[in-house]
């Protein structure tokens, strides 16, 4: 498995990868690609990739696309789930399903995290549903909740250093 930075041509994986996390828990009912694309509120997660301060990784192995991380950058008045500030981009990340559990999510994460320091990035900011495993991982890594962005997420930051 190799982590590459994420061009132009891999927006549509990354859109797949925004549906996966939309679509996290195996107990709701799935909102299609054609929603998640349409509705605001998700779609401005990757529409119009790649803006020119996205920063983005690819996961791949055997050549196949498995996973993307990706920051986005939102102003206040079109925040997303996990805004705290308009200069902490918001973290997407998504693998494909028959590839979670194998550390290709850490890796991505790790590997977006490297970039952002690059680009001189300070802070990451997410949100994430408590009943998420995801939740875990982040703590792992060194998020930490800063607020609740509804009754069921809670909304992390982590300081790169
Ligand atoms: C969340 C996600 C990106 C994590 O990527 P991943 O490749 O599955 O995660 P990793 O294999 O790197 O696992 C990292 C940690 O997550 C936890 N974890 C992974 N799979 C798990 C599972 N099936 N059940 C419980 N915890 C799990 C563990 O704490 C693991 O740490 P460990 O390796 O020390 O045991 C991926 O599972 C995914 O795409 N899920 C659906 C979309 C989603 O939820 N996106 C995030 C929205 S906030």
């Amino acid at each position: 498995m190799i982590v590459r930075e994420a061009g132009r041509d891999d927006g549509d994986f990354l859109a797949d990868m925004l549906v996966a996390a939309v679509n996290w828990s195996p107990e709701w009912k799935k909102k299609s690609r054609r929603r998640v694309l349409a509705a605001p509120n998700t779609a401005h997660y990757i529409a119009g990739w790649p803006r020119e301060d996205d920063l983005g990784v690819v996961a791949e192995a055997d050549g196949e696309r498995v996973g993307a991380a990706w920051l986005r950058f939102f102003p206040p008045g079109e925040p997303g789930y996990g805004f705290v500030a308009a200069d902490v981009p918001e973290l997407t990340i998504g693998v494909a399903a028959p590839w979670r559990g194998r550390g290709v999510g850490r890796a991505l994460l790790r590997a977006i995290e490297a970039r952002a320091l690059e680009a001189g990035i300070g802070r990451i900011a997410l949100s994430v549903e408590r009943k998420n495993f995801a939740q875990r991982l982040y703590l792992a890594e060194g998020y930490e909740v800063v607020g609740a962005g509804s009754a069921d997420s809670d909304t992390m930051v982590k300081i790169l250093t």
